[in-house]
């Protein structure tokens, strides 16, 4: 991609969330799930990773999706729709959760269920901590999207926790970590919500799936 196309690209992104963005519902079982057209893109990782915080950051919206010091937080598929155009979609987290083992059962199966036979859903936003890197759970997960076929894209997240050196570091290291998986998108996001960086460039990402068939 040329820069300019790449300016483009965060620009049409800029111009999506310049939009409303509401909730939609929060769903306990695949039967609830919306049935209308609409594309979308869900965001998917470890308990605490910071999904709930970069949905904020990305909306710009301090308490649209509820974040939390406690791991387990999230427990259903919360639903938010961007301009009616596609919606993002907030996962519950897997590994360590504060919550009872059923309920963490339950949730770690409607999640794998979802993540599996999505038709609508266009991409996995994949959150790694920026400290820790790809752990095992992560690579159980990229492997059912493997044998699913649904592309994913790696996040990064909490940068601000990292030196510039490092984060570097832990981009190159993970690149490395998937440049073999067919349903890895290519490119790495670095971001941190705290800091606001690299939400644009996830915008941007959205945008593009959102609307490749209906330009804004
Ligand atoms: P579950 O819903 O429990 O799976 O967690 P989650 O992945 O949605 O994480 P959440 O957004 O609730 O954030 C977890 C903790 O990480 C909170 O205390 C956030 O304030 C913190 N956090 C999230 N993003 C960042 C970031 O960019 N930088 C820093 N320093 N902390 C962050
Ligand atoms: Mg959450």
């Amino acid at each position: 991609m040329t820069e300019a196309e790449d300016r483009a690209k965060i620009e049409t992104g800029r111009q999506l969330f310049a939009r409303p963005v509401t909730f939609l519902r929060s769903v306990v079982g695949l039967e609830h799930l919306p049935t209308d057209a609409l594309p979308e893109v869900c965001f998917a990782g470890r308990s605490n990773v910071g999904k709930s915080s970069l949905i904020n950051a990305v909306c710009n919206q301090k308490g649209l999706a509820r974040s939390s010091n406690t791991p387990g937080r999230t427990r259903e598929l919360n639903y938010f729709s961007v301009a009616d155009r596609i919606y993002l979609v907030d996962l519950p987290g897997y590994g360590y959760a504060k919550a009872p083992k059923a309920d963490i059962a339950r949730w770690t199966a409607l999640t794998r269920a979802y993540l599996r036979g999505r038709a609508g859903l266009r991409r996995v936003f994949l959150l790694i901590d920026a400290r820790h890197g790809i752990k095992d759970t992560d690579i159980e997960l990229m492997d059912m999207l493997g044998e699913a076929a649904v592309t994913f894209q790696i996040i990064l997240t909490k940068a601000d926790k990292l030196k510039k050196g490092q984060a570097e570091a832990m981009l190159k290291r993970t690149h490395a970590q998937i440049n073999k998986r067919a349903a890895a998108h290519p490119v790495i996001i670095l971001t941190s919500s705290e800091k606001k960086t690299g939400i644009d460039a996830i915008r941007a990402e959205i945008a593009a799936l959102a609307l490749d068939v209906n330009p804004l």
